[in-house]
């Protein structure tokens, strides 16, 4: 169980937040359409890590779904769907192999998804992105019946745990006890879910998502690490799982 980590509950665990958080980023990116908005974790590199960490295990035929003709993305959390616009960018111009790509970004906030479908018309039209509203927390939520190859998270399992509401569906337990069995359910065997966490340490990460499912640890991105008070840290770290 995870009762030992708890984060204290914050604006940024409510969908009221997102949804005002992405009408504001969206008039900003009507105003100016060189402002996509804020990229989340940008100060340690963690999109770009993400993004090269799975085109170089693409490239390198370690990934599972490698020999996979077509291989499906999911972005859990979009936000404005910059980690997918980026992602499709990088694979055109690295990827060495033969597989095509299918990108998916979904959010519980219909601001987010309606700000992600605006750049990709405006500014990405040449590929085919989609961008759907789905809550992660919802109980048999038909989307869940989907399966992807690669799953991306960078920042929402953070939003999801500043919540400490109990959900009903749920019998009372909290949205980061849940999150994971819910992300299970998007998973093939041998899918990947690659995550990156400011809130918690890796140790904390590996419990949360390895509790109850059948995910395991299967990599981990590196990051350069501080030390203080004879402790070592780094402010994000992003693990992958892998579905077993
Ligand atoms: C910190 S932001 C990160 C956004 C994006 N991943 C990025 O890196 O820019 C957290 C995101 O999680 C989304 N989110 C929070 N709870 C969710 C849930 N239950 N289901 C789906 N999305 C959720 C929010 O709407 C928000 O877009």
């Amino acid at each position: 169980m995870t009762e030992d980590i708890r984060l204290n509950s914050s604006k940024l665990g409510t969908q009221e937040y997102w949804n005002n958080f992405y009408k504001k980023e969206q008039s900003n990116f009507q105003d100016n359409d060189e402002d996509t908005g804020e990229c989340w974790f940008d100060d340690s590199d963690a999109e770009s890590k993400m993004i090269q960490f799975l085109i170089d295990k693409l490239n390198d035929g370690e990934l599972p779904v490698t020999e996979t003709p077509h291989i499906r993305m999911l972005d859990l959390g979009t936000g404005n769907g910059h980690l997918l616009f980026q992602l499709s960018q990088d694979l055109s111009e690295e990827y060495e192999g033969d597989s095509e790509f299918q990108f998916i970004g979904i959010d519980y906030s219909p601001d987010s998804v309606e700000f992600a479908k605006d750049i990709a018309g405006k500014k990405y039209g040449d590929v085919n992105f989609e961008f759907e509203q789905v809550d992660l927390l919802q109980k048999e939520a038909p989307f869940l019946k989907n399966k992807f190859d690669i799953l991306l998270d960078k920042g929402t399992l953070d939003a999801i745990a500043l919540n400490q509401d109990p959900l009903q569906e749920f019998d009372g337990e909290i949205g980061m006890d849940v999150y994971a069995r819910q992300v299970e359910q998007l998973m093939n065997k041998g899918s990947i879910l690659l995550i990156t966490s400011c809130n918690f340490t890796e140790t904390e990460l590996v419990k949360i998502i390895t509790t109850g499912t059948n995910l395991q640890v299967w990599d981990k991105i590196n990051y350069p690490s501080f030390q203080f008070g004879g402790v070592k840290g780094s402010t994000v770290c992003s693990i992958a799982f892998i579905k077993d």
